[in-house]
């Protein structure tokens, strides 16, 4: 089975993905680990293809590098130099790919797509990103960060989703894991960029009320509708940090950013190695955790 969105995933399913990713990050002895636990899997007999049909730099290498590490191998398709340039329909595009590799992953840019994608193929499929709809892996990832950072205690924190909230296909994935586990979550937008009909929308004035334990920022989606400047006062730096965020909370170390990456100007560099920044971190964790997908996947353990 496929992996599209979050609805599929069960608390169950998702905490044990956690559990073994935080497993194999520890492991002195990972490839061993990765034998042990998916023993009749032969991933030196299997292939992923990705297929990114909008660009990406962190979700096509992670997965890819992910293959690559668990001794599998990797075919990438590159829609530029392919049949489609002759007219091949993108039905009988992904009909060929599935000849080709075990798993796909693949990033487009119409919403809903990869519900299509899943029904043209009997390969199992993940969804690299469609559109402004979901973005199911880096959601995981976002939220393991989360519960990595806080432990079990994770599901009594407080997070702003913050940014881009009407087009963000990340902050709609995670938005639907904050509700699977009950998390406390508020939208603080751009201007323009609210979360339509819904009451979870603050404004910046009252981010200190909501003593938020986590900031989830994103870019404007300028590629998705017509771009507009971020106000001055939204870009994240230090004195926004001190502004808006509890100084208890930093001395602690109870406080963490994230972002699913690219930036643009919404996060100043100057605050990157600041002990709260887990945006770099996660990037890291990534790989492993889209192993862990990959192995869950081909091992049919999730119960999608
Ligand atoms: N976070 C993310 O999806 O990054 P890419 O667009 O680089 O894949």
């Amino acid at each position: 089975m496929s992996l599209i969105k979050i609805s599929q995933l069960s608390k169950e399913n998702i905490l044990l993905l956690f559990n073994y990713t935080k497993k194999y990050i520890k492991s002195p002895k990972p490839n061993v680990f990765i034998k042990l636990m998916f023993k009749d899997l032969q991933l030196e007999n299997k292939i992923l293809v990705t297929a990114f049909f909008e660009p990406s730099t962190r979700t096509q290498l992670s997965f890819e590098s992910a293959m690559l590490r668990l001794g599998g191998k990797v075919l990438r398709f590159n829609k530029e130099n392919s049949s489609i340039k002759k007219g091949e329909t993108f039905t009988d595009t992904i009909k060929t790919l599935e000849n080709y590799g075990d798993i796909l992953v693949i990033r487009h840019s119409e919403n809903g797509i990869l519900d299509t994608i899943s029904n043209i193929t009997h390969k199992p499929v993940i969804n690299g990103g469609d559109g402004s709809g979901e973005h199911p892996t880096q959601a995981l990832l976002d939220l393991f960060c989360i519960w990595l950072k806080f432990g079990n205690d994770f599901v009594n924190k407080t997070i702003v989703l913050y940014g881009d909230c009407s087009n963000s296909r990340t902050i709609a994935s995670l938005s639907k894991l904050l509700d699977l586990f009950n998390i406390k979550y508020y939208y603080l937008a751009y201007p323009g960029r609210y979360k339509i009909n819904n009451y979870s929308n603050i404004a910046l004035e009252y981010l200190k009320d909501i003593n938020p334990d986590v900031i989830y920022c994103t870019r404007m989606q300028n590629e998705r509708t017509e771009g507009c400047n971020i106000p001055r006062d939204m870009i994240i730096n230090q004195e926004f940090i001190e502004k808006h965020i509890s100084n208890e909370k930093i001395k602690n170390n109870e406080f963490l950013l994230l972002h699913p990456l690219p930036r643009n100007e919404e996060i100043d560099s100057s605050i990157d190695k600041m002990l709260y920044s887990g945006y770099f971190k996660a990037m890291d964790y990534s790989v492993y955790l889209r192993s862990m997908i990959i192995c869950f996947m081909l091992n049919n353990t999730f119960d999608l």
